[in-house]
């Protein structure tokens, strides 16, 4: 059979799939419904170049000045630039920015590989500082300020400060006091809003109940993937430069270097689409969308018994994370039978399933989410099967220099090797193992699992080898 992806994606459409996992607008309808179908309907004949009069993205000046200053003023920013590489791109451009070749970065040990890629390129340390773990879950959480003080305080050669809030499960840190310790001491804060493109329209149109933004609370760069759960097209985020501790031209010049130079206009437009979408029909969109999870979490706890869905002080509640344990269903069995029901999720860990919501989801999605749900409950009985328990996380290796000279071997035969290239579970694209970290028993033993349940782990190769520093 020929064109074997487009087929499959064509397949999948009519399958009348939903969407609990990226992007954020989930499908056409968004674009529709609201008055931007014609675009869709002209997509191929608006996919052009640098013709005269389209602007230039590295040195904009007409159309794609306007969308920037659209998105400079919803976000209320000193700049915003958009991106078309994604978040990854933004996120490699501002570490660059901030942190001079050879210097030292204080990173969320849980940083997504972008970052890990930016280190390598330039030439920069990292010092992590390590997430809560939430034992019940089994999962990552915030990054504490303590944390973060203990790390500025061992390292004030360090340039700059970087964490994920959200991160993946939607847990946020205190954003704004960690903020107040990096400024106290002269260094810049970088956010990786990547998964919270969405928290500064709930504040602005007044949804209580989330954390709060980046942009709000402080930070110096807020890099967000619009695509993830507002209405760009995938690949599309937006960069905010929020003060002055940044120099703006440095900025601009790692974007143009960074980036393709030729970005695709579809995609820069649909950019506009979603700050036209935010401007015009935002409250009703944001409203919506916070009524919608309303009313499933509070459904699901009253008709599913045994259901556990994960609560947090400080969780931005659009991520559904579902556990269904107590049926016996592990995360992966759990994300299998939601698919048989045409349930597509973003992200499996240990018993947990993550359901990304975005702008773009409408109530019948969660009808759909919550019937399945309530079907486990009903053909299976709850307490029959024992609870599974939960996967080990991340936890700190021992660190040591990072190998010049490098080798493959088999994984199962790397323990006490320094690891030479980052060995990466994706979803969710957090290394397990960095380079410069030494293999021990236990996270190759993690690795291996992983494999066994048939997730992707990036930095290993077809015969089950990783990069190591050659011994001798
Ligand atoms: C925490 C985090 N940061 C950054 C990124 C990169 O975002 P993008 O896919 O927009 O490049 C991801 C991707 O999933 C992520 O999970």
């Amino acid at each position: 059979m020929k064109n074997l992806l487009t087929n499959f994606l064509l397949e999948h459409k009519d399958s009348d799939p939903v969407s609990f996992h990226m992007p954020g607008h989930k499908g056409g309808r968004i674009y529709r419904e609201n008055g931007y179908g014609r675009f869709l309907d002209n997509i191929m004949d608006c996919d052009i170049t640098e013709i005269p009069g389209a602007d230039n993205l590295f040195q904009a000046e007409g159309p794609l000045l306007d969308v920037m200053n659209r998105y400079k003023a919803l976000y209320e920013t000193h700049e915003s630039y958009l991106l078309v590489n994604g978040s990854s791109g933004g996120l490699i451009a501002a570490i660059l920015t901030a942190v001079p070749k050879g210097g030292k970065l204080i990173m969320a040990r849980n940083c997504h590989k972008s970052i890990f890629n930016a280190l390598s390129l330039g030439s920069i340390t990292p010092v992590y500082a390590y997430p809560e773990i939430i034992e019940e879950y089994g999962i990552l959480g915030a990054v504490s300020v303590e944390e973060i003080v203990k790390c500025l305080d061992a390292n004030p050669d360090a340039e700059a400060v970087l964490l994920p809030s959200p991160n993946y499960y939607g847990i946020c840190s205190d954003v704004k006091s960690i903020a107040e310790e990096v400024h106290k001491r002269g260094k810049v804060l970088i956010i990786d809003q990547a998964h919270g493109a969405h928290l500064k329209f709930f504040e602005k149109h007044g949804i209580q109940g989330f954390p709060e933004s980046a942009e709000t609370s402080g930070a110096d760069m807020v890099i967000n993937s619009t695509h993830k759960t507002l209405a760009s097209f995938t690949q599309t985020a937006v960069i905010n430069l929020c003060s002055d501790r940044v120099d703006r031209y440095d900025l601009e010049d790692r974007l143009q270097a960074i980036e393709s130079s030729s970005p695709s206009y579809i995609m820069m437009s649909s950019l506009e689409i979603n700050a036209d979408i935010l401007e015009t029909c935002g409250s009703k969109l944001m409203q919506a969308w916070t009524e919608n999870l309303s009313w499933f979490y509070e459904a699901a706890a009253k008709e599913v018994p045994g259901l556990r869905i994960m609560r947090h002080k400080m969780l931005d509640a659009t991520k559904l994370n579902l556990d269904m344990s107590a049926y016996g269903f592990n995360g992966n069995q759990l994300e299998d039978y939601l698919m048989e029901k045409g349930i597509f999720v973003e992200l499996v860990t240990g018993n947990i399933v993550m359901c990304m919501t975005g702008i773009g989801n409408k109530r019948c999605d969660f009808e759909r989410l919550l019937d399945a749900l309530k079907s486990i409950a009903q053909e299976r009985r709850l307490a029959e099967v024992q609870p599974v328990q939960p996967v080990a996380v991340t936890r700190s290796l021992r660190m040591t220099e990072v190998p010049l000279r490098k080798e493959r071997i088999l994984l199962e035969e790397a323990e006490g090797s320094v690891c030479a290239s980052s060995v990466i579970p994706y979803p969710p694209g957090i290394p397990i193992v960095c380079p410069g970290e030494v293999f021990d028993e236990e996270v190759i033993e993690y690795i291996k699992q992983r494999r066994a349940a048939q997730e992707k782990v990036i930095g290993l190769d077809e015969l089950g080898r990783v990069v190591v520093g050659r011994k001798g």
